[in-house]
């Protein structure tokens, strides 16, 4: 009895640590791990629009620059802008206590966000911030309602704002066709994300990409093992095989005789 009680509270422990999350259907994000470039774009992204607000302690700038195949030389003067020197965690300067004010919330350390949230939570939070002027940095969030921070991507993205779209009716959880043409049904629905045309300096795919390279940092700032595991697993496969060759001729070798 006590077992399954303790079965049900961890079952709870997970939608309770959500519960103020909203039901907006999460769009999928693939990333790439090995991809350097996407890598090297994602912490610029970061150093760049994030680090203003978000540490990533948990992270040495000489680390990140190895994995990821920075030059030192670069990191420094590309990505560091607090003057640190290149063994240093990716502190900043901004104090909690400060931005509680400012903010309402302290800015969250980054470094294990991904394994907390989850890739494509991430990448639809950056993707969703729009503008709303009952908050009081004028910004609202799709996936994380009334959340804290300011719209930081605005504009590379440009404005977002709410307005209409024709969009796909969705009965019982499916999307609706027409069943003479095959093609989608749809009505005009008036709480969709539309981007003001023109008021950003990337266009919606570039931007994707953007947020894509950006998560796709952060999901090896939470793991930065995995590259190496990966590729350590790779060898010991490749060892394992040649192994086995050995191993069943030296089996041929002791049978031959016993019969
Ligand atoms: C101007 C300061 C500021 C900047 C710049 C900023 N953020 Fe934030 N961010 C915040 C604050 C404040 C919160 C806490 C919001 C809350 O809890 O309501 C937050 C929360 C978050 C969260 C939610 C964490 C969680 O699990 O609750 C993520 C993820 C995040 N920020 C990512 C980013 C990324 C990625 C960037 C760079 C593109 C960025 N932020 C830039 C201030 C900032």
């Amino acid at each position: 009895m006590k077992k399954h009680f303790a079965a049900l509270i961890l079952a709870l422990v997970p939608s309770l640590a959500f519960a103020a999350a909203t039901d907006y259907p999460l769009e999928k994000v693939e990333i790439d791990l090995r991809d350097e470039a996407a890598l090297q774009d994602g912490a610029r992204t970061f150093a760049n629009y994030c680090m203003g607000c978000h540490s990533a302690k948990f992270q040495r700038y000489e680390r990140v620059a190895d994995d990821i195949g920075i030059p030192h030389e670069l990191m420094l003067d590309n990505l560091v802008f607090t003057g640190a020197k290149i063994g240093e965690h990716m502190q900043i300067g901004m104090r909690p206590a400060d931005a509680k004010v400012w903010f309402g919330a302290a800015p969250p350390d980054l470094t294990l966000v991904a394994r907390v949230r989850g890739n494509d939570w991430l990448y639809n939070y950056l993707k969703t911030f729009y503008e709303d002027d009952s908050r009081p940095l004028g910004a609202n969030n799709k996936v994380f309602a009334n959340v804290g921070m300011p719209n930081v991507l605005a504009d590379l993205q440009g404005r977002q704002v709410l307005g209409c779209k024709q969009v796909q009716v969705v009965k019982d959880g499916k999307k609706a066709f027409d069943p003479l043409t095959g093609s989608p049904i749809t009505h005009e629905a008036c709480d969709q994300l539309v981007i003001v045309p023109d008021t950003g300096t990337q266009s919606p795919e570039e931007f994707d990409r953007t947020v894509k390279n950006l998560v796709t940092f952060l999901a090896y700032s939470a793991n930065p093992s995995k590259l190496e595991m990966q590729r350590i697993g790779t060898y010991v496969l490749l060892f394992l095989a040649f192994f086995f060759v050995f191993a069943y001729l030296l089996k041929r070798e002791y049978w031959k005789d016993v019969h």
